[in-house]
């Protein structure tokens, strides 16, 4: 059949598929999946996609139940921990925030927000003394701060039976926890909330941070978890790296 009618833009068929629906509907799915696959293949190799940068781990216990309360009390919808790389985020907040600071991270909590300050880097920015007073209540620390208060965290006990569940969940979608890991996380989460013990845990997530946080040694509770969390937030990659560093704004 000729193509009456229809102007032929030098492929023979054109018009035969411009008229088929189900032709031109096969077609064009058929274009957009091969340049879809393209694009999405080489991601599922993640590991060729996420640079490894030394000093990254995985959480320790104590920190990762200290995420789990952050996303429960929907934290992420005031804070976001995504530093991007603009200079007036890098002179506040510090290094911008690198893909491998992520990589251990299920859920994500980049967030989209910013009620409060950007948590990327939070770590070591205050005391554990002060995060306590503040989480309390942060008026006391923070006159004008309208952030909600926290305290009932402090009366909450962590369930420590479920920490090696917790950890074997994460290993099945790609967090690298080792058996001992797994097998250590009650003592080591126990450790980390006390201060006393604190060898094994060290050598297991190094850069932890140890401490009674929440002022009452003998109970491990969700102040102390969402605490040592906080206080390891941006702190593990070093960033006097050079090979970092280059093309930061400082
Ligand atoms: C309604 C919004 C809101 C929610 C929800 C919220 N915050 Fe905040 N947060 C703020 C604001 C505003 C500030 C800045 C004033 C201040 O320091 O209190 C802040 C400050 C902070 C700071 C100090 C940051 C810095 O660099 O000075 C930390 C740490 C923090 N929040 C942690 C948390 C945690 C953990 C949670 C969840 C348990 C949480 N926030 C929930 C609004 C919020």
């Amino acid at each position: 059949m000729a193509n009456q009618g229809t102007p032929n833009h030098g492929t023979p068929n054109h018009g035969t598929i411009e008229r088929s629906l189900p032709l031109l509907s096969l077609l064009s799915l058929l274009v957009i999946a091969i340049g879809g696959l393209v694009e999405i293949v080489p991601l599922f190799r993640i590991e060729s996609t996420v640079e490894k940068v030394a000093g990254i781990r995985p959480y320790s216990p104590l920190e990762q139940m200290g995420r789990n309360i952050y996303t429960r009390e929907g934290c992420y919808t005031c804070h976001s921990q995504m530093i991007r790389p603009f200079r007036d985020e890098v002179d506040r907040y510090g290094h911008y925030s690198i893909a491998a600071e992520s990589m251990y991270d299920h859920p994500f909590l980049w967030g989209s927000k910013r009620t409060g300050p950007d948590l990327a880097r939070v770590g070591l920015k205050y005391s554990n003394a002060w995060h306590l007073a503040h989480m309390e209540d942060p008026r006391s620390v923070v006159p004008v701060s309208i952030m909600p208060a926290y305290r009932q965290l402090k009366d909450r006990d962590i369930d420590l039976d479920s920490l090696p569940a917790h950890l074997t969940a994460l290993r099945k979608v790609g967090v690298p926890y080792t058996d001992t890991q797994i097998k250590q996380a009650i003592a080591d989460a126990k450790a980390q909330a006390s201060g006393v013990d604190t060898e094994g845990l060290l050598a297991r997530y190094p850069k932890a941070r140890l401490g009674d946080f929440d002022g009452q040694p003998d109970r491990v509770t969700e102040m102390d978890a969402i605490i040592a969390y906080l206080q390891v937030l941006g702190t593990l990659v070093d960033f006097r790296d050079a090979r970092l560093e280059k093309g930061a704004a400082k």
